[in-house]
């Protein structure tokens, strides 16, 4: 029986469009999934949507469309982009589906039954710009950053995972088996969180439900708890498996959602998978390793410059920019540039350097080369090698050992490393062609059989190329291996069964284009010129400047730093906001007349001006107690004063 291979991708949220890095890591996936099943496995790949949770309730709200209808609208333009990039995925899970809810349920209440799942009352400090409860760790940082006036105490029913137990079996599998999380440094990261300096004791129950949103997975029984979103999300690998693949092999996560899948992914299967008489203190039992996650693999970032990819700051890479340089093109430097684990700095002029370098050159000017040569030299006929000289052998030997080397790297999931090392070889041919110089052995009678052997090695490295590199860029492989006039499908091709020196079945075609070089200049100005230029200023119109006032008239009005709490349009009018402001001593409802220019989610957890003597207003039937200052022509919209970021709720402003 083939051996199997379940690999996964974190499930997307549905709160806004696919980005560059939601297409790098399923790109990945597609990669490794293509691989695997050319090495022989039987692979089962899976990726998805997460479509529960407050983010995605917020996004909703602001659009007036419910949760559903949202990921509804969402789920398409995911499913659409994993089409045009060739995605292979067996299957796409959404956490909606009734399918995995009954699971979702059916685990929580095995949890439940078995003492790893407790209702208790949370009683702690809450985040009130994270949304999250902190631990007393992170509270205590928070506090040294004089960040504790975003911490409310709250106190609310909670469903808790018994996450502290776990942490023995926890640590022992990070010791015993390492391949659990890739790279190692990622490792070392992880165990560190779990034991800090290899201390043991931090780990803290898990709070699992929540009753301060609805939309998600109902607790059964207690419904007005739902399930958190990262329990429900993280049980999509279990509820979306195919039967006979369990467990995955490799799951794909960002670093930054890395802690989820090494910490308490596992936790949550130790506890669905063990059995009574099972000692937490004592050793980890190989039964339930082997039902465990192979390897968890954390891929770095896509950063623009230094900086993280951002919305707001208007950086951010559309996967349709890659696209437009074609599927194989976006494919294989995603592949290419990006070291596993490693953060990786984009840029368009760095993709189209790679893509002329090493597509339109490398490997599309050997392949029209060597066979145009082919057919003018033996009228498409491929020779087999009579006489090698020394560098001919050398050439030979070092291809022998291309398909080893490159399969040892992927294998690692090191494509980067295995594509780097089968374009050396690339560029050394070319080094090869100049010095055998096949145009002149071509005049001379004698040399038919060193020019047989050039020929031959040369197509042999581009059969080897066309192989190895399918699974990167299936499209591209798939035209050179037809034009080398091999029948079928590259991607049937088995590595193991591959070999280096199979003579050729037939005449060679053409040469086929494999990939146009890429006008850099062009597209450039292109790219530049679709970045908006910034709109012409308006002229000015602002009134005169005020009579002069004396300095007390001007302290008479008492400015602070206020921190926006909560936030949310007043029902019936199109201008007015009602926040809570906290100005550090005391909290207030503030409304302003700013609704056309923000929207309540950006203004939480903003800082602000507030004048704080103002007499308090009725507007709408709600009393503001107090102003928010904000810069405007007095016809356009408002713009907010913002205070500094270390500027702290009640500062008093002077
Ligand atoms: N829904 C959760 C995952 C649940 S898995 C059970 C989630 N979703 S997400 O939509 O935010 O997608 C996050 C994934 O995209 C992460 O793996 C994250 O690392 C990745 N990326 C987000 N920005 C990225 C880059 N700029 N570069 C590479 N990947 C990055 O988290």
């Amino acid at each position: 029986m083939p051996s199997r291979c379940y690999i996964t991708t974190p499930i997307y949220y549905v709160n806004d469009k696919p980005h560059i890095g939601h297409t790098y890591t399923t790109v990945l996936a597609d990669v490794m999934a293509r691989h695997r099943r050319m090495m022989g496995e039987e692979v089962y790949f899976l990726t998805g949507t997460d479509e529960h949770g407050q983010k995605i309730e917020k996004a909703a709200a602001a659009r007036g469309i419910t949760p559903k209808a949202l990921a509804d609208e969402v789920v398409p333009n995911f499913e659409s982009l994993w089409k045009r990039m060739e995605l292979t995925n067996d299957h796409f899970v959404r956490t909606t589906h009734p399918g995995h809810k009954a699971v979702v349920q059916a685990k929580f209440l095995e949890l439940l039954a078995a003492g790893d799942i407790f209702k208790d009352t949370y009683k702690g400090l809450y985040s009130v710009s994270d949304e999250a409860y902190v631990t007393e760790t992170q509270a205590k940082e928070m506090q040294a950053q004089g960040l504790a006036h975003q911490l409310v105490e709250l106190e609310e029913e909670s469903y808790f995972f018994r996450l502290s137990s776990y942490e023995n079996w926890l640590l022992q599998l990070y010791e015993r088996y390492p391949e659990i999380v890739r790279p190692e440094f990622r490792l070392n990261e992880v165990k560190q969180f779990v034991a800090p300096g290899g201390v043991r004791g931090h780990l803290e129950n898990l709070s699992i439900s929540r009753t301060s949103i609805t939309w998600g997975i109902p607790v059964p029984g207690d419904e007005k708890h739902v399930v958190y979103v990262w329990f429900d999300a993280l049980l999509n690998y279990l509820s979306a498996c195919r039967e006979g693949f369990w467990p995955p092999t490799f799951q794909l996560v960002g670093k930054d959602i890395l802690r989820f899948h090494a910490i308490y992914w596992p936790a949550f299967l130790m506890a669905m998978f063990r059995q009574e008489g099972d000692d937490l203190q004592g050793e980890l039992p190989a039964r339930i390793r082997d039902l465990l996650p192979h390897t968890i693999l954390a891929h770095g970032w896509w950063l623009m410059g230094e900086d993280k990819m951002s919305k707001s700051k208007g950086n951010v890479v559309r996967p349709e920019q890659l696209l437009a340089f074609g599927v194989d093109a976006a494919r294989y430097f995603f592949m290419r540039e990006m070291t596993v684990g490693m953060d990786r700095s984009f840029s368009f002029e760095g993709l189209i350097d790679r893509l002329n370098a090493d597509l339109a050159n490398g490997l599309g000017n050997l392949a029209s080369r060597t066979l145009s040569m082919l057919q003018r030299y033996r009228e498409g006929r491929v020779p087999e090698p009579v006489v090698l000289d020394d560098l001919d052998r050398e050439v030979l030997e070092a291809g022998r050992r291309l398909a080893p080397t490159y399969l040892e790297k992927a294998a690692a999931n090191d494509f980067h490393g295995a594509l780097e090392g089968l374009w050396a070889y690339l560029r050394f041919l070319d080094g090869y062609i100049v010095k055998a110089e096949p145009w002149k052995l071509a005049k001379v009678d004698s040399a038919q059989d060193r020019l047989d052997t050039v020929l031959c090695l040369l197509y042999r490295a581009l059969r080897a190329s066309a192989v190895l590199v399918s699974p990167v860029v299936p499209t591209l492989a798939q035209t050179l291996w037809a034009s080398l006039g091999q029948a079928g499908a590259v991607a049937d091709q088995r590595f193991d069964a591959f070999d280096f020196d199979a003579p050729a079945p037939g005449p060679v075609a053409g040469p086929e284009p494999l990939f146009q070089r890429i006008d850099k200049e062009a597209v450039m100005n292109e790219l530049n010129a679709e970045t908006p230029a910034p709109a012409p200023e308006m002229p000015l119109d602002v009134p005169p400047v005020k009579a002069i006032i004396d300095y007390d008239a001007f302290a008479a009005t008492d400015l602070r730093v206020g921190q926006v709490l909560t936030a949310e349009a007043v029902p019936k009018s199109k201008k007015l906001i009602k926040m809570t402001v906290d100005l550090g001593f005391e909290q207030r409802t503030i409304l302003g007349g700013i609704a056309g220019a923000y929207t309540p989610e950006e203004l939480v957890g903003r800082k602000v001006v507030v004048v704080a003597n103002l007499a308090p207003r009725a507007l709408m039937g709600v009393e503001s107690h107090g102003m928010l200052l904000a810069a405007s022509d007095n016809n356009s919209k408002p713009y907010l004063i913002a205070p500094p970021d270390d500027a702290r709720p009640g500062f008093i402003i002077k």
